[in-house]
C-alpha cells in the first residue's frame, strides 16, 4: 500500500556542487545540491535554488558570474564545510586553492576536478529561493577525469545529497547501457 507523505520533495539523491562568487571582492564557495539542467543544447544552461538569506547571492547577482565546481569523494568534509558555514560571518575564501579562466569574478576550485563557468542569465524569484540560472561559458577538467575527451564520472567520483538521510553517498556501478536497454522492449 502506498503511504502519502504529503508534498514532500523526493528528487533524491542529487548531484552534489560547491558554487563560486565574489562577493564585495572576495571568492566565496557555498555547497549547493538543487542543481537543474535548464536549456541542454546551444547555449547551455544551469540552475541552482540557493536560499535568499545567503551570502553567496549577493556576490552573484552584484558580479553577474559565478562558478560550479564538482567536488569529488575525497573532498566530502571541505564541501560540508562550506555548506554550513556562512561567509556572512566567515571567510571561506581560502579553504581551496583557486584559478580563473575567462570570468574574472568567477573563482574555481583546483582540487575539484570538473569546473564550470557560468555568466548569469536570469533570476527566478519565488518565495523563499532564488533560483539562478546560468550560461555555462567554460567547462574544465582534470585530463585525468577524461575517457575519449568525455568526462567520466567513474573517475570524478561525485558526491551525491540526501535529505531524507541528511548523508552523502557515491555514485554505484552502471546498471545498463542508455538510449540501448529499452530497445529489447519494442516489439518485434
Ligand atoms: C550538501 C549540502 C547541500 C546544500 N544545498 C543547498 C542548496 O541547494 N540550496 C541552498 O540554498 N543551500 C544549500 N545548502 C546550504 C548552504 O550551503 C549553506 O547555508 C551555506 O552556509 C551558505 O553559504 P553562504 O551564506 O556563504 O552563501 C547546502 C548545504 C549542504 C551541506
Amino acid at each position: 500500500m502506498k503511504t502519502k507523505l504529503g508534498g514532500v520533495n523526493a528528487l533524491y539523491p542529487s548531484l552534489t556542487v560547491i558554487v563560486g562568487a565574489l562577493v564585495e571582492g572576495r571568492p566565496n564557495f557555498i555547497a549547493v545540491a538543487h542543481v537543474g539542467i535548464m536549456n541542454h543544447g546551444s547555449p547551455q544552461y544551469i540552475s541552482m535554488g540557493l536560499g535568499k538569506s545567503h551570502y553567496s547571492n549577493r556576490g552573484i547577482k552584484e558580479n553577474g558570474e559565478f562558478s560550479v565546481n564538482l567536488p569529488p569523494e575525497s573532498l566530502v568534509a571541505e564541501t560540508d564545510y562550506v555548506g554550513i558555514v556562512s561567509g556572512k560571518n566567515v571567510d571561506k575564501s581560502t579553504v581551496f586553492e583557486l584559478f580563473y579562466g575567462e570570468l574574472p569574478a568567477a573563482p574555481m576550485i583546483k582540487a575539484c576536478p570538473v569546473n564550470m563557468e557560468c555568466r548569469l542569465e536570469r533570476i527566478v524569484d519565488f518565495p523563499t529561493h532564488e533560483v539562478f540560472v546560468g550560461e555555462i561559458v567554460q567547462t574544465y577538467a582534470d585530463e585525468e577525469m577524461l575517457t575519449g575527451g568525455k568526462v567520466d564520472v567513474t573517475k570524478v567520483k561525485p558526491l551525491l545529497f540526501d535529505m531524507a538521510s541528511v548523508k552523502y553517498y557515491a555514485l554505484g556501478p552502471p546498471v545498463a547501457q542508455c538510449w540501448n536497454i529499452g530497445k529489447s522492449m519494442k516489439k518485434k
